[in-house]
């Protein structure tokens, strides 16, 4: 069985691809769920299909569209996943890491991220943003981390830092964007914590999460985080609060993916706007 890509399999995608596209991407999307209209607004777009991608892993939840959209957005030139690889799928975590390694043989600097997030915060309302300053990734804790397995040296070293990623300059730009648009009141910077899910988090666990600092909670991002840190592409990555974290062991409500989707439908439009307003100032 294999335990990582080979270097070949990631230099075979990234040539395929490059045939398939015109001007080379400087920007990386990846859309959190229920926040893939981003990738419709892409202009000159130019579409690959995951399934048509040599080693690409192929996308399972519904509703992804399984695709990588090339193009303009804000005039700046980006490729966006439409359709992530989440652990619950049952992916090996070093398959998450596949993506974010093409994009750094095609050129991209930076990737901005969004996701769904429970809020635990207390703080926190329905349809604010948060800005990840950082994350506690249980799954990475716990072994499932994309870097396990041999090293491939030519992306990065074998003992990398994270920190890095979570770049302080984007993450104050992208919060002077949120203000300047009107949503500074509703913006936040915080941690992020990382789940493997699918079944929601208890009501215990939920308590931990905010006495260890945790803000929100989602089931991605961090394997995609520690891929980009490993070779050297910075993120900017902001979370759609879906959902209030219940956490009062009598509370009458439970969470639900229902709930997920809808705020996601809800609130697109502006996190549309303050990534494509963002994307310009870079
Ligand atoms: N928990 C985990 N993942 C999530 C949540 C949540 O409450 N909301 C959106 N994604």
């Amino acid at each position: 069985m294999a335990v990582s890509y080979s270097h070949e399999n990631v230099v075979e995608a990234a040539e395929f691809l490059k045939t398939k596209i015109s001007t080379a991407p400087c920007y990386g999307i990846i859309c959190g769920s229920g926040l893939s209209g981003l990738g419709d607004k892409v202009e000159e777009a130019n579409i690959v299909k995951y399934s048509d991608i040599p080693s690409f892993p192929r996308s399972t939840v519904q509703g992804h569209k399984g695709q990588l959209v090339f193009g303009k957005l804000s005039g700046k030139s980006v490729m966006c996943m439409q359709g992530r690889f989440h652990p619950y799928e049952g992916y090996a975590a070093w398959k998450i890491a596949l993506p974010i390694r093409v994009m750094k043989l095609l050129g991209v600097k930076v990737v901005i991220i969004t996701n769904a997030a429970g809020g635990i915060n207390r703080t926190y309302k329905v349809g604010d943003f948060m800005i990840l300053k950082d994350h506690i990734s249980f799954t990475g804790l716990a072994g499932y981390n994309p870097l396990t397995g041999p090293n491939d040296d030519k992306f990065g070293p074998r003992f990398p830092a994270v920190m890095p990623a979570y770049d302080r300059e984007l993450r104050a730009m992208f919060h002077d964007t949120a203000k300047d648009l009107g949503f500074g009141d509703i913006t936040h910077q915080g941690v992020y914590c990382n789940v493997a899910g699918p079944s929601f988090e208890t009501v215990g666990e939920l308590n931990m999460m905010l006495r260890i600092g945790g803000d929100a909670v989602g089931m991605s991002t961090a394997q995609e985080v520690v891929s980009a840190a490993h070779c050297g592409i910075k993120v900017c990555c902001c979370s759609l609060i879906t959902n209030e974290c219940v956490l009062d062991y009598d509370a009458t409500t439970a969470p639900n993916h229902e709930e997920v989707l809808e705020t996601g439908k809800r609130r697109a439009d502006d996190m549309q706007k303050l990534i494509t307003e963002f994307l310009k100032r870079l």
